[in-house]
């Protein structure tokens, strides 16, 4: 079979047997690519004849690059010895995880539940919550995203459950840098208030005027736990190996996952205060995951902690993030009526166009420019870029001279979309 057929048959399979729906969006789109090969900050077409820079990362699963071989080779060593180990039996490799996670968390975050997927460890953090307060009401933001499962799904956008019935109740929602609006929702039925530090799916907003602090000072003064989703934003990506600590703000419960992965081995965790463990303290097994913190995928969940955090990792995210700024505010400068903003915290970035219908289309513009980049579904003005973190600095400056290029054709693009 030639690459070119290899790949008709992988969009028709996908289209009879997992998502007829994509596949027609994606033909629709001009955006026929089949992932193949993947290396480093680069994904190419199965057919061999398209690479893309990678600016989309899966939100920050590949924070370290697709592949990468130091993950590869803990991954391979692991599997030597280890496999998923049991859920309900004592684990060294779960326990050591932990307490890294312990020494690299901002405060006392001094327990860890570890779970597969993102909404699965939000579900959790929400549960945690709920059990230790004995309150019934979550709080979040509007446009905030945190998984499609059950209380994380409750906790997102409306757009998002209104087909599936009727939802948990004692879920509300607020305006994301509104701390009025924060403070005249919480009362003394309220558990938690759960925040993306920065929401991403929204478009990369930025937190503004010591928002999140207040918001933590509001919890705290109304004995509300503060749960910060670092799903996307940690792990390095903001330049601080947890965006919140950008804030003076020490959370209740943070939750992890994406990156966690090192883009290899699904592992999500969910990290709380001493105090809360003692929501387990009647049963231990109220709450368990039989894939959660799998023995086998624990090392790497390690080695991804131990390249994030280092300062000299850390130091290249942030002399990067200077390239990007520097890049953007020139193109601002010259595309004035499209590129209207920027939002930045190190390398988490997202690029505000004019208008919402010119989000789409810049993820074209983007794939004929050769990167993939996806506008934030919560706002489409915005595009999100979120290239690995460890690229070399002249691949930033290309990015940068490629968003230049997506720019300048996007007017064509838009044109063409009207006939
Ligand atoms: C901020 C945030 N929280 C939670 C999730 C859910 O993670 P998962 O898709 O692994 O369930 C996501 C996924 O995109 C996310 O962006």
């Amino acid at each position: 079979m030639s690459n070119g057929e290899e790949k008709e048959r992988a969009i028709d399979l996908f289209a009879r047997h997992v998502s007829r729906g994509k596949v027609q969006f994606f033909k629709e789109a001009g955006i026929e690519f089949v992932m193949g090969k993947r290396e480093g900050p680069y994904i190419w077409d199965i057919s061999g004849e398209k690479r893309l820079i990678d600016c989309h990362s899966n939100g920050g699963v590949f924070n370290l690059g697709h592949r990468n071989p130091e993950i590869i080779e803990t991954l391979t060593e692991s599997m030597r010895e280890f496999d998923i180990g049991n859920h309900h039996l004592i684990s060294k490799q779960r326990a050591l995880l932990a307490e890294k996670l312990y020494k690299l968390t901002p405060g006392n975050l001094e327990y860890t539940v570890f779970g597969v997927g993102g909404g699965e460890a939000i579900d959790l953090a929400i549960k945690v919550a709920r059990g230790f307060t004995g309150r019934p009401n979550i709080i979040s933001a509007i446009g905030g995203y945190h998984g499609h499962t059950g209380f994380a799904l409750a906790a997102g956008d409306r757009k998002w459950y209104e087909p599936f019935g009727p939802m948990v109740p004692g879920f509300s929602q607020v305006p994301f840098n509104d701390i009025d609006a924060l403070k005249g929702s919480l009362d003394s039925n309220t558990a938690a208030v759960i925040l993306e530090t920065i929401p991403a799916t929204y478009g990369i907003e930025i937190p503004r005027n010591n928002y999140l602090e207040e918001v933590s000072k509001a919890c705290r003064e109304n004995a509300t736990l503060l749960i910060i989703d670092e799903v996307q934003s940690g792990l390095g990506r903001t330049g601080k190996l947890w965006a919140i600590e950008h804030f003076s703000v020490t959370p209740d419960i943070l939750v992890t996952g994406k990156g966690l992965s090192g883009g290899i081995y699904p592992i999500t965790a969910t990290c709380f205060r001493k105090e809360l463990e003692s929501v387990f303290d009647r049963d231990p097994f109220i709450h368990v995951s039989t894939f959660g913190g799998a023995e086998v995928g624990c090392p790497v969940a390690l080695k991804v902690l131990e390249i994030s955090s280092n300062a000299d990792f850390l130091d290249q995210v942030n002399r990067k993030a200077a390239i990007f700024s520097r890049g953007f505010e020139k193109l601002k400068e010259k595309y004035p009526d499209t590129l209207v903003g920027l939002r930045q915290l190190g390398m988490m970035m997202g690029i505000e166009l004019a208008s919402p219908e010119m989000g789409p289309v810049f993820s074209k513009a983007a794939y004929e420019s050769g990167f993939l980049a996806v506008y934030a579904y919560n706002n489409p003005s915005v595009v999100q870029l979120l290239p690995a973190l460890n690229i070399p600095a002249e691949l930033a400056e290309e990015i940068v001279a490629r968003v230049d290029n997506a720019l300048a054709i996007l007017p064509a693009i838009m044109e063409a979309l009207k006939k």
